[in-house]
């Protein structure tokens, strides 16, 4: 081992400053260990020492390695810092306080000592302003668990030296991380790329379209979330995640892509966190979700026959499915007055399209088929106002003859998978379309930092970019809100049909 920086410190021993102690303990640097609680260093070398002993004796090091990481972190005082070529602050989150470390430091250390900070939510830039040497400071942003959280986002100030923003990522290779390059933005890449999930999901909830266990199975079952966004924000809990939310929002001046909700505020003042207190979006007993069960589909005997729409999305799919589910499909230019009427809009709510194409809305009914059948594990029909019981009952019970779940939302601009979807992949294209960060820098980033199935952009391209686009122009149209519109990255890769992870010349 010969690591880029063989001594290094790390200040603040809490979750953070632990975790980045270990992995840079095992990539063989020297460690010194300084927080300001004299306890707090001590404390944190003797449950690294369990931790290795744990390592050790599953087998994932051997005796003597284990030894050697030990003997690698020194608690210290900052006066230890003149031979380290690296310092990473982990401390607490306070710009005034932040700085003024860096300040003391810089004054200890050599001039040629790499200065970062594990920062999630200040400007690296706002940190390094007043130093003498601003161009030594990065920003080196892991995440928690730090060992298990394989990346970390290398954070450029303005005044940055590359040089030094290459040093840490090749540090981070050789931790064990992938480094992603992020420009000095709010959130960086995770915490902005994030914001789609839960602030749409929010605002689905605020709609009343559908409860957050409906929310929560459809986006699990048709995009192929490990967590709905509400069994998320519960294992996260809302004191963490419902600040970070505000943070970037106003961060960024009130950009309505990233509006908060007053939905998870007031949970937050009523101290209704999440899993931690017992109560959030699910209530837990003995740590276990309890998830209210899901309607059986209703027996229907008497099926009537069914319409497709011809502007329906994926049609040819659509009449292959209702072919295998044995409906009776009917081919004539309108529906007749039994029919069941299908829609399959992207982007409008069922009630326009019934308009639009002067259907009976009584007996219409929509399904979401911006994501291919073969590839979700449910299908998820939407009614307007005016549908018919039976009707409902009737579209129900027929998606559901295969023994496929089958969820029945209400009407809403964008189903809730084109919704979400649509606002994930919006908000990275923006990202990119800022320079942000790389688009593979992206995708590696949020899938190895929020382990969504597919990197955003990948996720718009597997649905097509021109979907995606259609939903976003579409929802604007529906609800006339800003927040819907269509990136220019997106708009252009969309338009003329191109990937969107291609860069341009
Ligand atoms: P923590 O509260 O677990 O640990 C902070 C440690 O810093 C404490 O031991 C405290 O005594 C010490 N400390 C505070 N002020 C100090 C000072 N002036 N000088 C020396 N030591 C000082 O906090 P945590 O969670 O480890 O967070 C630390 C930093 O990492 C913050 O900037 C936070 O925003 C950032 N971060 C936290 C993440 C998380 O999930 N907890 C994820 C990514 C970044």
């Amino acid at each position: 081992m010969n690591p880029t920086f063989p001594t290094i410190a790390v200040i603040g021993a809490g979750a953070m400053g632990r975790g980045i102690a270990q992995i840079a303990a095992q990539a063989g640097s020297l460690v010194r260990l300084v927080d300001n609680q004299a306890e707090a260093s001590i404390q944190a070398k003797a449950a690294l020492a369990d931790q290795w002993d744990k390592l050790a004796a599953k087998g994932k090091l051997d005796a003597a390695q284990a030894q050697a990481c030990k003997d690698r972190i020194q608690p210290g005082t900052l006066s230890d810092l003149a031979d380290c070529q690296m310092v990473v602050e982990a401390i607490v989150e306070r710009l005034d306080v932040k700085r003024s470390l860096f300040a003391q430091i810089e004054d200890i250390v050599a001039p040629s000592t790499v200065l970062a900070t594990n920062t999630s939510s200040l400007s690296v830039t706002a940190i390094a302003a007043g130093l003498k040497r601003p161009g030594q400071l990065a920003g080196f942003h892991f995440f928690n668990p730090v060992p298990l959280m394989k990346v970390v986002e290398v954070i450029a100030g303005l005044k940055t030296d590359p040089a030094v923003a290459q040093g840490l990522a090749r540090y981070a290779r050789e931790m064990g991380h992938t480094p992603v390059q992020a420009a000095d933005t709010p959130g960086f890449i995770v915490n902005h790329a994030g914001r789609g999930y839960n602030t749409e999901a929010l605002r689905i909830v605020s709609e009343g379209v559908a409860d957050f266990a409906t929310i929560d199975r459809i986006l699990r079952d048709q995009v192929g979330f490990k967590l709905g966004p509400f069994e998320l924000m519960d294992l996260t809990a809302l004191d963490v995640s419902h600040p970070v939310m505000e943070s970037v929002y106003n961060q960024y001046y009130q950009e309505p892509r990233y509006r908060p909700s007053v939905i998870t505020a007031q949970r937050l003042a009523g101290g209704v966190l999440g899993r931690k207190t017992g109560q959030g979006f699910y209530n837990y007993l003995d740590g276990k979700a309890q998830v209210p069960a899901e309607a059986p589909a209703p027996e229907v005997s008497d099926m009537p026959p069914v319409w497709v729409s011809t502007r329906a999305a994926r049609r040819a799919e659509l009449l292959q499915l209702l072919k295998d589910l044995g409906a009776k499909i009917e081919t004539g230019q309108s529906p007749s007055a039994q029919a069941l009427t299908l829609v399959a809009p992207l982007g409008f709510d069922v009630t326009t399209v019934a308009v639009v194409e002067r259907l009976d809305p009584a007996r219409t009914v929509g399904i979401d088929m911006l994501i291919e059948d073969a590839a979700t594990r449910r299908r998820v029909l939407a009614s307007n106002p005016a549908t018919r019981a039976d009707m409902k009952a009737a579209a129900h019970a027929l998606f559901a003859r295969d023994g496929k779940p089958v969820s029945l939302i209400r009407d809403s601009g964008g189903f809730i998978s084109q919704r979400v979807v649509a606002t994930i992949v919006n908000i990275a294209s923006d990202m990119c379309q800022q320079g942000i960060c790389s688009p593979a820098d992206l995708e590696t980033a949020v899938t190895l930092g929020l382990g969504y199935p597919l990197g955003p952009l990948a996720m718009g391209n597997r649905w097509g970019p021109t979907n995606v686009l259609e939903v976003l122009f579409n929802m604007q149209t529906v609800y006339g809100d800003p927040r819907y519109r269509p990136s220019p990255w997106l708009h252009r890769r969309g338009a003329i049909g191109l990937s969107l992870l291609q860069e341009e010349s």
